[in-house]
């Protein structure tokens, strides 16, 4: 038996790092961890210096570094394996995780939704050629749809000759009614089941493996009160904003290295049949962030094609700003004389959409003319307002160097300084500073004397003990808590070479407050958290130098007055922002102790 990685996690929330040890070592509780004697025999430990961490769930010895999270604690104390010792525990406190065995259950239960919906589109596709679909067929007929093209689509439909024909059907097949209430093939009332999609075309929408997943479905009745369109409900195995309408062909997406992103089911049907076989849609909302992310998987080239009215136009924005936040290069198709790409197809055909196609927008400049409409350019006041409409797309605009493409295009075409435009949509117009960066900001605004240390020097010194490598990147920041300033103070002629002896020198450092003494241990105990990754660990380092840096860079934008500099600044202040690299994040520093050196000198 053998507990799924997956649940490895789920196991480790449930089991309490003090609990396990206490078993085996007498815990004295000091601020918010224990301290004991180290179990690992080969140690003979005499002054306790093995610390358990309630917070993180970790144990560690610094004299030996024996230790670790309740299972690999459990195992090396035990001296047996990690997958032993997580069957033991799970057992032992009784948490009741999945183990493999039962995984197999859990598999067959999806394999069957799959089948289920696999049966109810076999059943949809076939009625479509009986004869009471007589009237879906002329339907679909009207709309240059023919038997052909309707096989080759998995065009269904739902009959109405019943309230439950599909629900009788999937019955007589073992499925259950709880199953179908789940796949939302089904509803309920107080007379019994009835079929959701009833006198309605229905489309198949796939998962990214092709398998069907959810159907939409358009009525052929024209009504006041009956929806156009219904969609498949949110399922175990679909989910409406994290699938797209289309997405089954990501691999022809893939070759030709290119999208189209349209509104609706039949405009991507018609695409598809016009030979434009990498047409998606989202399916009955506005694109979603997961959608766009989905997309990316396959492409990072986007022709948005919604339709022509102003909703349309609306839409295409909001799309284009959600595509451009994930690095999408974005263009945007334009026609006139047809409402959405399904009517223009049919109406003007495959040539002139590839026109349309050639003669597409970059999004800026379908931006440019979309603002434009509503601004009279010639006036001063009205020309600001149309600058500040931009803010929006330059804030989702990832790229630097494109950025700075766009404001050289939009100062061209207002004659406005680009200086003023970088301040005006780049600068003051980025997203806020990283909640970490205010969370430490907001403490050294407020910063009292009699502080032991602050948030910040406390990761810092964390990040120090972890690797002394890295006091370099720091010796040099102003510290002002009082147990910082002794560290630090430390730190500045001592011997990097054997990290534990830093640890114990530090304990011994003497003329420390009890609550000095308190932090301290807590501090050495952050430092030996086992559980990070090396990933984990530099993007740490980076938001930790980050937060130094915009408070160092905060101090000195006080004395600039002229606005080349502030410009200069504004722009490295962006690019601390949302750089996640360390090594990238000293090159940038680099560059800002360049522009202070100046300045001074
Ligand atoms: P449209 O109203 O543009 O439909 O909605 P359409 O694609 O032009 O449909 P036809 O050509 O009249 O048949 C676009 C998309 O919005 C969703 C559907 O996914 C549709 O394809 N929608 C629309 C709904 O989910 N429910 C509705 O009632 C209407
Ligand atoms: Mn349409």
């Amino acid at each position: 038996m053998r507990i799924r990685n997956e649940d490895i996690d789920l196991l480790l929330s449930k089991l309490h790092i003090e609990d396990i040890v206490g078993e085996f070592v007498e815990l004295k509780k000091t601020g918010a961890n224990y301290k004991g004697l180290c179990p690992n025999p080969e140690h003979n430990d005499t002054n306790p210096s093995f610390i358990v961490n309630p917070n993180k769930n970790i144990c560690h010895c610094f004299v030996c570094g024996f230790g670790g999270n309740p299972i690999s604690f459990y195992s090396k104390y035990k001296k047996i394996t990690f997958s032993e010792a997580a069957v033991e525990l799970a057992q032992k406190y009784n948490i009741s995780v999945k183990t493999i065995d039962s995984n197999f259950k859990q598999d067959a239960k999806y394999d069957r939704y799959y089948n289920i919906m696999e049966d109810a589109y076999e059943f949809y596709k076939n009625n479509i050629f009986e004869n009471h679909s007589q009237p879906a067929l002329e339907y679909l007929s009207k709309r240059e749809m023919n038997p052909k093209i309707i096989r080759e689509n998995g065009i269904g439909y739902a009959p109405t000759t019943g309230w439950g024909i599909l629900n009788d059907y999937l019955l007589s097949m073992g499925y259950t009614k709880e199953e179908l209430l789940e796949l939302g093939l089904i509803r309920e009332n107080d007379k019994g089941s009835y079929d959701f999609f009833r006198g309605r075309i229905i489309f198949p929408i796939y998962s990214t493996a092709g398998k069907v997943i959810a159907f939409g479905g358009r009525t052929i009745e024209i009504g006041e009160n009956i929806p156009k369109y219904i969609n498949s409900q949110d399922t175990p195995i679909f989910k409406k904003g994290k699938n797209l309408y289309g997405i089954e062909r990501g691999n022809i997406i893939k070759k030709k290295k290119y999208a189209i992103l349209m509104e609706g089911y039949m405009d991507v049907l018609s695409a598809t049949i016009y030979g434009f076989d990498v047409a998606v849609a989202p399916l009955g909302t506005a694109l979603t962030e997961e959608q766009a992310k989905l997309l990316k998987n396959y492409t990072s080239n986007v022709l948005i094609s919604f339709d022509s009215d102003p909703p349309g136009q609306m839409a295409t924005e909001k799309a284009g700003f959600i595509l451009k936040n994930l690095g999408f290069i974005v263009r945007v198709i334009k026609f006139e004389g047809a409402k959405d790409p399904d009517e223009f197809l049919k109406l003007y055909g495959r040539e002139a959409f590839l026109d349309v196609v050639r003669n597409s927008l970059e999004i800026y400049d379908f931006l440019y003319e979309y603002y434009a409409k509503d601004y009279d350019l010639s006036d001063h006041i009205s020309k600001q307002n149309f600058v500040k409409k931009f803010k929006e797309f330059f804030k989702n605009v990832e790229d630097r160097l494109e950025k700075s493409l766009y404001i050289d295009k939009l100062s061209k075409s207002l004659g406005i300084d680009k200086n003023v435009l970088i301040e005006e949509l780049v600068v003051s117009n980025a997203k806020d500073i990283k909640p970490f960066a205010n969370e430490y900001k907001s403490e050294i605004t407020n910063f009292n004397e009699n502080k032991i240390v602050t948030k910040l020097e406390k990761e810092t010194i964390v990040e120090i003990l972890r690797d002394v490598n890295n006091y370099k990147y720091f010796k040099l920041k102003e510290i002002k808590g009082t147990l910082s300033k002794k560290i630090f103070y430390y730190l500045e002629d001592c011997n990097f070479n054997e990290p534990i002896k830093v640890c114990m020198d530090l304990k011994n450092l003497g003329d420390m407050s009890e609550e000095e003494e308190k932090i301290l241990d807590e501090i050495i105990c952050l430092s030996i958290d086992t559980v990070n990754n090396e990933k984990e660990r530099t993007t740490k380092l980076a938001d930790i130098f980050r937060a130094w840096v915009i408070e160092e860079i905060e101090n000195y934008k006080k004395n600039i007055t002229n606005l080349t500099d502030k410009v200069k600044i504004g722009r490295l202040e962006i690019e601390i922002i949302e750089c996640n690299d360390f090594a990238n994040m000293l090159n940038i520093y680099k560059k800002y102790e360049e522009i202070v050196f100046f300045h001074i000198s």
